[in-house]
């Protein structure tokens, strides 16, 4: 199947250099080569052209950056799961990323894994030929029914990130049972959902367990495989019981993309009790505002989304300098909206600081998880000046 989203690919070397040079920086605090990592993003990519470009009002560059943001966090959900359960990206064996569409995740892993360990499926044929030509990893045209896939390969960890989180309930269970089977015997499934807490208001759950919508962002799927799901934990736990009996499985609130659950379950007797996984704390500036003392004053948010930890520090970087530190200060219920279910709350940060204009100004979420959140800014000329508040905005992929 093909999407009928034909806008024209956007090339990174079309971001706005100030925008270039933050994303660079965030790929090397990564350990990723910029280069590598920044191939176009083909006109057909729905995620980004339909989800994230939208999200921020038509600007590329910003969307460019939340792209890479967006990106970076789910490597960094990959990475806690192949240390977790596989001790690192050196002992871990074949991998697949199922619903991969243009390979998002695909940027990541190619950079930590050989691309021959590495398998990429979706219902969008094309995005598959894009990646198996851009990156040179395995693809597998997926189709609409699992029954009529044939593909059998057994793989370490097959994650389906943004897939079930679509499915209406047959489609859920038999796809569940498809991609278990894909799984060795040593491995791991993992997927996302949309946990019942962040069901659209005025919407009730189904007895049943899950509640499914007609609507996505998805121009070609029809909405009978395709829409939008909202699932309870027991259902969840139901349809991983119908799989084996006695399977080990964990569920991580808000360990996928900005507001999905991820849930892991083990190859029988792959014994998951020990699996520790965070959520990358997340936080952006809204404001500098030059004062007449010749500072600025910046002033922001953040959000760690993980169960039990908390935000410990801001940490301030001026061109890659640590310059100061401040603790977070107040709570921010008017930005708990875009993060509903949420286990914390928000918090704001504030500091002042004399920097040259135009220097990169880096703020460091530290979280008591080990994780880091990072967020950026210019600094501005020495006038009044606002800047805008686009990163609080939440996205819905
Ligand atoms: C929200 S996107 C997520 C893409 C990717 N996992 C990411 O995080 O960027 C959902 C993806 O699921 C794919 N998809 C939907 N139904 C599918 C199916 N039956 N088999 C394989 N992929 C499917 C869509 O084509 C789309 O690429």
């Amino acid at each position: 199947m093909d999407a009928e989203l034909n806008a024209p690919d956007l090339s990174f070397d079309q971001v706005d250099p100030i925008y270039s040079g933050f994303i660079d920086d965030y790929l090397r605090l990564h350990g990723l080569d910029p280069a590598r990592f920044c191939k176009p993003l083909p006109g057909q990519d729905e995620m980004f052209f339909k989800a994230i470009l939208p999200n921020y009002e038509f600007d590329a560059s910003i969307s460019a950056f939340k792209f890479v943001e967006s990106a970076i966090r789910l490597g960094e959900a990959y990475r806690q799961l192949v240390e977790g359960v596989f001790g690192g990206f050196d002992k871990v064996g074949p991998v697949l990323d199922f619903a991969s569409g243009w390979g998002r995740l695909t940027r990541y892993l190619e950079q930590r894994l050989p691309t021959g360990q590495i398998s990429v499926a979706d219902i969008y044929h094309q995005a598959i030929d894009w990646q198996v030509s851009t990156f040179g990893v395995a693809g597998i045209f997926s189709d609409k029914d699992p029954a009529q896939l044939s593909y059998a390969g057994k793989h370490d960890i097959v994650l389906a990130g943004s897939m079930f989180s679509h499915l209406p309930a047959g489609l859920f269970h038999a796809w569940l049972g498809k991609l278990f089977s894909l799984v060795s015997t040593r491995g791991v499934l993992a997927f996302s959902v949309h946990d019942e807490a962040i069901l659209p208001i005025g919407e009730t759950m189904d007895a049943s367990g899950i509640h499914f919508m007609r609507f996505s962002e998805s121009g070609s799927l029809e909405l009978d495989i395709y829409g939008m799901s909202y699932v309870t934990e027991a259902f969840v736990g139901r349809a991983i019981a119908e799989l084996a009996p006695g399977l080990s499985w964990r569920r991580f609130p808000k360990g996928l993309y900005e507001n999905q659950d991820l849930y892991v379950v083990g190859a029988p007797g792959v014994d998951l009790s020990g699996l520790a996984l965070a959520s990358v704390p997340m936080g952006g500036f809204e404001t500098a505002a030059s004062l007449s003392t010749g500072e600025t004053e910046y002033a922001g948010w953040a959000i760690e989304r993980t169960p039990g930890a908390a935000i410990e520090a801001a940490v301030v970087y001026v061109d890659g300098a640590q310059t100061l530190e401040v603790a977070p200060a107040g709570e921010r219920p008017d930005v708990q909206r875009h993060f509903p279910g949420s286990a914390n709350a928000p918090v704001g940060w504030r500091f002042r600081l004399a920097a040259k204009p135009g220097a990169s100004v880096r703020v460091e979420l530290r979280s008591s998880s080990g994780l880091k959140g990072h967020c950026y800014a210019r600094a501005p000329e020495p006038a009044a000046f606002t800047y805008s508040g686009w990163s609080r905005r939440g996205l819905r992929t």
